[in-house]
């Protein structure tokens, strides 16, 4: 873990740099902007899922694909790289692979200074890639096709992205989603001060923020945003490799701007990338027993020996949950996009 500290304190440092892009006035002109989206989905059988740790969790098919997406912001005086990912977490292992593999093409230009690497806490896809005990244990160590996967998938977005720069602006909007996340431990949030409590009117955050790229010939590019969810819509019962709800909902924009093209293609690129979203979980009916369906939320433990508690809904089933949930997010983000190519196509009319 000592190896995470020095690395921690770097993404903070680019961390610190992206909040100033976030709080500086919504619109930020004439930067160079480019985006890329690359396949990073790995071995979709026999391989243990990484996220919920159990063991008889592997994959044997496919439910949606992953991938990673990759945004090149550059101000003329420095260049930042941006990238989300379909996976459960990102390891300083990968992110130096990836590092090597971009110097060897591009030489000094994306370092550890201004790569930033975030995954979207799926946690349904292949895990053996962190290179680390504790992480790597339930998949028996290291699995090689899942790390390349993600590296080539990582390193091919971003050769993308550098290939489309183009000049362009920046819009910030935020916005606010309901019934799509619930807190995870209330009895835990009720023991802050109430003092702290009444500052906020949920007990989970409901705010979306999204940054839209938007070319100086006024194409928009592609979108960014963070909702804090966690995507778990498909349980620990799940065997189908999946980018789960924040996967679905890049699907559904990339498909909307992209003239309805199929998964994966098209020029406009939209991430939903993860956030804050520790203990708020997308499974919005709450933890109920799993035979008497008695409210289990307080305790997390059910009366009988057998009976499990656990959170579900709002689907009948986790297909239909990650749909719903992937759905309410992506509606919010696509009207801010609806409405800022309504704007341009009347600016455009002017
Ligand atoms: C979608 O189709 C329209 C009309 O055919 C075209 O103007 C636009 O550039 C297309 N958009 C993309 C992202 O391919
Ligand atoms: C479950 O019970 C707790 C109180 O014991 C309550 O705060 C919570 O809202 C209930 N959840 C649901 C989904 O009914
Ligand atoms: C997972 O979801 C399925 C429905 O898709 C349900 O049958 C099962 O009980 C759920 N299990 C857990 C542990 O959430």
């Amino acid at each position: 873990m000592d190896s995470l500290v020095p690395l921690l304190l770097k993404i903070r440092g680019l961390f610190t740099l992206w909040l100033l892009l976030l709080l500086s006035p919504a619109i930020l002109a004439s930067y160079s902007i480019g985006v890329g989206r690359a396949d990073s989905t790995g071995p979709t059988a026999e391989i243990v899922f990484m996220g919920y740790a159990k063991m008889d969790q592997k994959g044997n098919g496919l439910h949606l694909r992953t991938f990673s997406r990759a945004f090149i912001i550059d101000d003329g005086e420095e260049r930042f790289v941006f990238v989300s990912v379909d996976s459960a977490m990102i390891g300083n292992d990968i992110r130096q692979e990836v590092l090597r593999k971009l110097q060897i093409q591009f030489g000094n230009m994306y370092t550890e200074r201004n790569v930033m690497i975030s995954s979207t806490h799926t946690h349904s896809s292949p895990g053996g890639f962190m290179l680390d005990v504790l992480f790597d244990l339930t998949t028996f160590g290291f699995v090689r096709e899942s790390f390349d996967a993600i590296v080539n998938g990582i390193t091919k977005s971003i050769e993308r992205a550098h290939d489309a720069v183009v000049p362009g602006r920046i819009h910030i909007i935020h916005g606010q989603v309901l019934d799509a996340n619930i807190n995870r431990s209330p009895q835990a949030y009720r023991n802050n001060p109430k003092s702290e409590r009444d500052k906020y009117e949920y007990d989970v955050d409901k705010i979306l923020t999204q940054m839209q790229f938007i070319g100086a010939d006024d194409k928009p590019l592609g979108v960014v945003n963070w909702f804090a969810v966690h995507p778990t819509s498909m349980n620990n019962t799940n065997r189908l490799v999946s980018s789960d709800n924040m996967g679905y909902a890049s699907i559904l924009f990339e498909k909307m701007m992209n003239n309805n093209t199929v998964i994966g293609k098209g020029q406009f690129v939209a991430a939903f990338a993860s956030t804050n979203l520790g203990d708020v979980s997308p499974n919005t009916r709450g933890p109920k027993c799993e035979f008497s369906g008695k409210n289990c939320s307080d305790q997390y433990t059910c009366p009988g020996i057998k009976e499990k508690c656990f959170a579900s809904g709002p689907g009948k089933n986790m297909f239909e949950s990650t749909s719903i949930i992937a759905h309410k997010i992506y509606q919010e983000a696509a009207d801010f996009m609806a409405a800022q190519v309504q704007a341009l196509r009347q600016k455009g009319r002017n």
